[in-house]
């Protein structure tokens, strides 16, 4: 085990004469290891004072992620700093309390589960990363049904409006899928479902409506948008389906206006992100994809982990947390 070494500093070992020691009087190297060690309490001072510098997250209006909670919750965040998340059998409860956030989630969504039946869904970093994950799920559906049709899939494209956020383009690239735009145009200011689904082909894995437009808020007509689909998907016998970005609307619509139907109550909505870092008292970065039904979620993106102990099934890429879909849960 590795201990912090303090005896070999003699009368220098009091956090007070941090700034009267000789490692106050000498400069650290800023981009190489130094050549001694220093003290912890020395360490400290000096980067907590360059954190210093840093801006006040209290005074940060710029961007609509809050910085501050209830003392409540900064406790829990601290109690639990310690444990490495990822290791599910070692923190089971953690894992439980993720479990349940997805499950209220895809009720408040309106997803069509049964009696006791486990939502299906991960706990993100924020609506960056759901993004990546829901349009990697819909990607590979694709793939597979057109391998098993014995056509090509090798030209995937999704459909959304220029006003979508920045990630998505990111996802495009990622994951090499073009993006095929929907143009705003004068006084509209979001997409236009009609002309989106004059963009979907046979290529389409998805159709991205912004629920809450990241630069003015607006929501995107999804039941337009989905009726048009269907009508479009049972001409040419295809499954395209939509995805609800719901980073700034999905916690707004269920409570202020209920009766607006853009979630799972739709046909083709297969899975929408949250995020949950952008209404107030929550700090940067929670976000969570659900998925409609298991069926939304190749299998074979779902891997197997047991070196920890027992099975554990991750669809996850950095610091997602995927709920276990192995058993179900009491209604
Ligand atoms: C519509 C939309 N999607 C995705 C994101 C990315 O969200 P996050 O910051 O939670 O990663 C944002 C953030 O502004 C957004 O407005």
């Amino acid at each position: 085990m590795t201990l912090s070494k303090t005896s070999d500093r003699g009368d220098e070992a009091t956090v007070d004469s941090v700034f009267s020691s000789r490692y106050g009087q000498s400069s650290l190297p800023k981009y190489r290891l130094p050549e001694k060690e220093i003290p912890k309490d020395a360490a400290y001072q000096t980067i907590s004072d360059e954190l210093m510098l840093d801006g006040n997250p209290r005074l940060d209006l710029a961007s609509f992620c809050t910085t501050w909670m209830e003392p409540e919750c900064d406790k829990l965040i601290l109690q639990s700093l310690n444990k490495n998340y990822i290791d599910m059998d070692e923190y089971p409860i953690t894992t439980e309390l993720q479990d349940r956030c997805v499950n209220m989630i895809a009720h408040l969504f309106h997803a069509p589960l049964g009696d006791g039946q486990q939502a299906i869904g991960a706990s993100t970093i924020g609506s960056s990363e759901a993004v990546m994950l829901a349009g990697l799920a819909m990607k590979r559906k694709w793939q597979l049904q057109r391998k098993a049709a014995g056509k090509p899939y090798d030209k995937p494209n999704f459909v959304a409006g220029s006003n979508v956020h920045v990630v998505w383009e990111k996802f495009a690239s990622y994951f090499e899928v073009e993006l095929k735009n929907v143009n705003l145009r004068e006084d509209f200011y979001i997409m236009d479902p009609e002309k989106a689904v004059e963009l979907v082909d046979e290529n389409t894995i998805l159709v991205c409506t912004t629920f809450g437009s990241t630069y003015n808020g607006e929501f995107e007509d999804v039941k337009k948008l989905n009726d048009l689909l269907d009508k479009k998907n049972a001409e040419h016998g295809w499954n395209v389906p939509i995805h609800v970005d719901a980073a700034s609307g999905g916690f707004v619509a269920p409570f202020i206006y209920p009766d607006i139907e853009w979630d799972f109550r739709l046909k083709w909505v297969k899975s929408i992100n949250v995020s949950g870092h952008k209404y107030g008292l929550v700090y940067p970065g929670i976000g969570w994809v659900v998925w409609r039904s298991k069926e939304e979620l190749p299998e074979e993106l779902v891997f197997h982990i047991n070196y920890l102990g027992t099975d554990q099934p991750t669809f996850t890429l950095n610091f997602s947390k995927g709920t276990e879909d192995n058993h179900s849960i009491p209604s």
